[in-house]
């Protein structure tokens, strides 16, 4: 891939403050882990709730989620499989954005979180009175956001977009001959501006996580592992983007280390992935990517620090008591519901598409 100036593509607009919380990891001996274990498998059948987890969610949660009828996905499949499943209830570990898209597709049911300060750095860089300002400067432009926002911003959205479809939906605008606006990850923005060459106006957010990854240390860490693949998220710089063998989502990098030959990968995405690509490929052998070192200059040292806010003991408070409940506002739910059914759609399309062409 060719070297590439972000900063000629992004619009000038400033860079809000995000105040990062420090990671803090939960701490449970195996007595405790496994009392709050059971309690939660009894209240998830007593209450009708299902437990959809996020990769980057810790593994407990991840195989609580797997051994209970729940889902483990990326955001995309997330939403997915809100609406596909029976439950009257939905506990989310994830962000709130993700319990948020949860509630907007399914108003019926209870939408639960075990903290409902498990933000985004994307969602809290773009508010949407800032962002409806910008967006009504470019009457003329669609409006594509990431999942990753709040529900009014999804509400001032032509349409929505993750990680995993972001490459194709863009495409697709193009065809039509549209003109973007695209918010609020410039990194995202840029990669997909880069790939498809369409005319992108880009918001100037960020994820803390995946920024904090350094091309430099990946290009020695390649040196030293030559015989690795290099899989990236493209919420990354990109000049980390650059040195991927694989750009995608978490579910695509995860596919990728399940089905490459290669033993040996240095990832660059929040490391709570390795959880999953070590239960599909047991056998590999899975690198973290440089961030700036611990201790230096990095804030998270990749891992998410709102990902990290879920853990079991607060799981099986709000099972228990109800609280946490994500609640929006009727006329931004109408309004926001109508760009993420455009995506999953879409994505249902290209799905069949793809299976399609596959069986011919
Ligand atoms: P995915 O949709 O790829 O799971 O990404 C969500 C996210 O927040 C990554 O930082
Ligand atoms: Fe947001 Fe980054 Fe955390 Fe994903 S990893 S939820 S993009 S802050």
């Amino acid at each position: 891939m060719s070297a590439f100036a972000a900063e000629t593509f992004i619009k000038d607009h400033r860079l809000l403050p995000v105040q990062v919380p420090p990671t803090v990891i939960e701490t449970l001996d195996a007595a405790e882990k496994a009392a709050l274990v059971a309690r939660i498998e009894h209240l998830l059948v007593e209450r009708g709730a299902a437990l959809v987890a996020h990769y980057y969610t810790s593994p407990e949660l991840q195989e609580l989620a797997e051994a209970t009828g729940g889902y483990v996905s990326d955001s995309l499949d997330m939403a997915r499989f809100g609406t596909e499943c029976k439950a009257s209830t939905l506990v989310v570990a994830g962000v709130r954005f993700m319990g948020e898209t949860a509630k907007i597709l399914n108003p019926e049911k209870r939408v639960l979180m075990p903290d409902l300060h498990a933000e985004c750095s994307l969602d809290l860089g773009c508010p949407p009175e800032e962002f409806a300002a910008f967006c009504d400067q470019h009457p003329e432009r669609t409006v594509v956001v990431y999942a990753n926002t709040s529900a009014a911003v999804k509400a001032r959205s032509d349409w929505v977009v993750t990680s995993g479809i972001a490459l194709d939906l863009v495409r697709h605008l193009a065809e039509r001959g549209e003109k973007l606006i695209w918010a609020p990850d410039r990194h995202l923005g840029a990669y997909v501006q880069r790939e498809t060459g369409v005319d992108m106006l880009l918001w100037s957010g960020s994820c803390v996580v995946h920024e904090a990854f350094k091309a430099d240390g990946l290009r020695k860490l390649r040196a030293r592992h030559p015989d690795a693949k290099v899989l990236v998220h493209p919420e990354s710089p990109l000049d980390v983007i650059a040195q991927a063998d694989v750009v995608g989502s978490t579910t695509a990098l995860v596919e990728a280390a399940r089905t490459l030959p290669a033993k040996k990968f240095i990832v660059a995405t929040d490391n709570a992935l390795f959880h999953k690509m070590q239960q599909v490929a047991p056998d590999k052998i899975f690198l973290e990517a440089p961030t700036a070192g611990k201790g230096a200059t990095c804030v998270s040292c990749a891992h998410c620090p709102w990902m990290a806010m879920n853990g079991l003991r607060n799981l099986a408070q709000v099972l228990e008591t109800g609280a946490n409940e994500i609640l929006i506002d009727e006329a931004i739910r109408e309004r926001a519901v109508q760009p993420i059914r455009r995506l999953l759609k879409f994505a249902e399309q290209r799905k069949q598409t793809v299976l399609g062409n596959n069986d011919a």
